[in-house]
């Protein structure tokens, strides 16, 4: 789980922004820095850097803990690591981002199935209403419906991993309940 957690720290928005010469994504759009904002700002071929890095970076810890042999439980405790680390980033004073991308890294390693579904679920809202917490919230919901089905031994790690994302879009929800959500 430190691994994971370790891993999850390093946010690909920074990174891909420093690369290419634009602003920090933390200081415009919904000052998050993660795969959507990247989009809202910058467009697709940073929106898709970011999402390679963000949804990689948590791979190798997952491959290393299937090889040991560790069960589905703790398999999601490293899991969970890689999207708190994402989320309360020591090295940026705990303002990360909403693990939505590092969810779907998670899940491809773990529930690959799962994770297939939510992302077509999350593409099809992104592209229909525009407004990239919609589809979020959406998928997040659908996610442990859908393990039930696709990944019956991960029911209760991909529920864990759906309440932190619901968590980390509070602001979200509060905006949306406003109807002042910023849209793609
Ligand atoms: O990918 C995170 C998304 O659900 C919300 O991001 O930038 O619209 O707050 P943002």
């Amino acid at each position: 789980m430190a691994l994971g957690y370790l891993s999850g720290t390093w946010l690909g928005a920074l990174t891909v922004c420093r690369l290419a010469g634009v602003r920090d994504p933390r200081l415009a759009g919904s000052c998050n820095p993660g795969f959507s904002n990247v989009l809202r700002l910058y467009g697709t071929r940073l929106a898709l850097a970011t999402l390679v890095v963000d949804a990689a970076k948590g791979m190798p810890v997952l491959w290393l803990a299937m090889a040991m042999g560790m069960p589905p439980w703790a398999q999601g405790l490293v899991g969970l690591g890689v999207l708190l680390g994402h989320s309360y980033p020591a090295w940026h004073r705990f303002r990360g981002g909403k693990a939505v991308a590092s969810a779907f890294g998670v899940m491809l390693v773990l529930t690959p199935w799962v994770a297939l579904v939510c992302a077509t679920l999350w593409s099809l809202l992104a592209w229909r209403v525009r407004t990239a917490a919609i589809a979020t919230l959406a998928s997040a919901a659908l996610a442990p419906l859908a393990s039930i089905w696709l990944a019956p031994d991960y029911v209760g790690v991909v529920i864990a991993f759906t309440l932190l994302v619901l968590a980390r879009h509070v602001l979200n929800i509060r905006r949306l309940g406003r109807g002042n959500e910023p849209g793609l």
